[in-house]
């Protein structure tokens, strides 16, 4: 069977933990869209593995497969291969054939367009790896796939179509020097030619390429259990997010489908399960109703570090849960958990069963609140309405819930759901309730022993 795993919010919901806490089972997991913007961490043995392309099965010694949906960085990937090597993990990687490469003359332009944004204040605050860029040209039929690597003749022809042509577009449309920008050879035919295929050898030498939807279809032929791991989270996908403020690609669980070969059909008769932080976060621009404080820099119209209200309501849960990037070190943006923005996720994805992690970090507060509805226009509104602007525009209607103390988390983990502070139950039960779905996990701390398992999706 399969169990996919969406983030159900602004990504960083800890999707790495539950894919490695529920993946003890499955034979495969599987990334199937976005690329090195990910970073998605998996506590083991009080060792923090952080993940950009590896698939987080890897650190149990499971395979892993980057779907045609992904877009890889070689450098970035082989960089993260050897390093977990060196840690003594031995991954089984294989990369789908079909999938687009991310060369650097797409982080040159993703920088170039933020630049230029910025400028208008338009910059989405992208993770600066080239993800758009490369899923621009994957859709403009001119991008280079894993597949191309593995044949010269290919691999320079498409990179003679290509790099002309983005040559052309940062000197004649933003007045630059491709020769002189952060990858001196970016757009040197040759040089990508002669680095990119080596990369294609030692795919071929370390048979790690495949092609996925056969490959995936085999496993399940043979019986085997398969875990569809999303990065980013339902508001960033490129059609069910907060457009322009999003990735380029499909986090949502209609994009494990497009992103690996396996029909809708049998995702869909699998788990779906929807990974929630207990609270908001968000890196990078963009609205977001129920944000507390603020970050300069991304929150839109925020120019000086503590002018927000309830900054240090903010500047606790950021302190108490370690939100920085996991790829940047940007501060995370923090705010109360969103109903309406969880009614639309359940919809878009269909979640079977929900992960709420980081019920530890909120211990200590007084009170915390949830966004039951927003206020617009005078209306009150229970699911996102589809325009940036209109939720720009969203006033949150919260509902206050009592606090619950520090407790001693890892004991809370072992025994069952009644051991949890009760105000932490009344909130996961609202959520629960509102949203129609059970909670199948509860994350009370980063390690894999510090999650409450209520459900086990393989063992159903
Ligand atoms: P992902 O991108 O969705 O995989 O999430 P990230 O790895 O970017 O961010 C989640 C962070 O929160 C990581 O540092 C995790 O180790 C940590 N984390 C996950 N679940 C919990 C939890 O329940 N409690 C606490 N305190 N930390 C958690
Ligand atoms: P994981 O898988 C949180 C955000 C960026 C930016 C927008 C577009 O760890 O949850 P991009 O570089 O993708 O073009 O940036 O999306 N973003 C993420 N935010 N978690 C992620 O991944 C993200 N990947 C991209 O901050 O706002
Ligand atoms: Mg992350």
């Amino acid at each position: 069977m399969t169990v996919t795993i969406v983030g159900a919010q602004l990504g960083d919901e800890g999707k790495g933990g539950i894919v490695d806490l529920f993946g003890d089972t499955a034979d495969v997991v599987v990334r199937y869209q976005g690329g090195d913007n990910a970073g998605h961490t998996v506590v083991h043995d009080g060792e923090e593995y952080k993940l950009s392309l590896v698939p987080s099965g890897a650190i149990r010694g499971k395979i892993g497969v980057l779907g045609n949906g992904c877009v890889v960085n070689l450098r970035t990937l082989f960089d993260e291969l050897d390093s977990l090597r060196d840690r003594g993990i031995e991954p089984d990687v294989r990369v789908a054939e079909r999938a687009h490469v991310i060369l650097p003359l797409h982080r040159v332009l993703d920088g170039i367009e933020e630049d230029v944004k910025s400028e208008s204040d338009q910059e989405v605050g992208t993770t600066g790896r080239g993800i758009g860029p490369t899923y621009e040209d994957k859709a403009g039929r001119r991008g280079v796939r894993v597949g191309d690597l593995l044949d010269p003749e290919v691999l320079r022809e498409r990179l003679e179509y290509l790099v002309p042509q983005k040559r052309a577009l940062v000197e004649d449309v933003y007045g630059l020097d491709p020769d002189d920008t952060e990858y001196p050879d970016a757009f040197d035919v040759e040089a990508l030619f002669e680095e990119y295929s080596d990369y294609g050898r030692r795919l071929r030498e370390e048979e790690m390429t495949v092609n996925a939807g056969h490959f995936l279809s085999q496993v399940r032929e043979d019986g085997q259990n398969i875990v569809f791991e999303g990065a980013q989270g339902t508001i960033i996908d490129i059609d069910h997010g907060n457009y322009p403020y999003v990735t380029s690609s499909n986090p949502t669980a209609g994009g494990a489908a497009a992103g690996t070969g396996i029909s809708p059909g049998v995702i869909g008769n699998g788990e779906i399960i929807g990974i929630v932080k207990a609270y908001l976060t968000r890196v990078g621009s963009g609205p977001m109703p129920t944000e507390l404080g603020g970050v300069v820099g991304d929150t839109p119209g925020y120019e000086e570090q503590g002018e927000g209200d309830n900054e240090e309501i903010a500047t606790y849960i950021r302190e108490e849960g370690d939100e920085y990037g996991t790829v940047t070190g940007r501060p995370r943006r923090v705010g109360w958990l969103d109903l309406p923005m969880l009614r639309h996720a359940t919809r878009v994805s269909g979640f079977t069963g929900l992960a709420v992690n980081h019920i530890d970090t909120l211990a200590g507060l007084d009170e915390v609140k949830i966004c039951d509805a927003y206020e617009l226009d005078g209306e009150t509104i229970e699911t996102m309405p589809s325009t940036t602007a209109q939720w720009g525009d969203c006033e949150p209607v919260l509902q206050s819930f009592e606090g619950w103390s520090d407790v001693d988390w890892a004991s809370v983990a072992e025994k069952d759901y009644d051991a949890l502070p009760e105000g932490a139950q009344a909130y996961l039960d609202y959520v629960s309730d509102e949203l129609d779905t059970p909670i199948y996990a509860v994350g009370v701390g980063p390690g894999r022993e510090e999650s409450l398992v209520l459900e086990r999706p393989f063992e159903q």
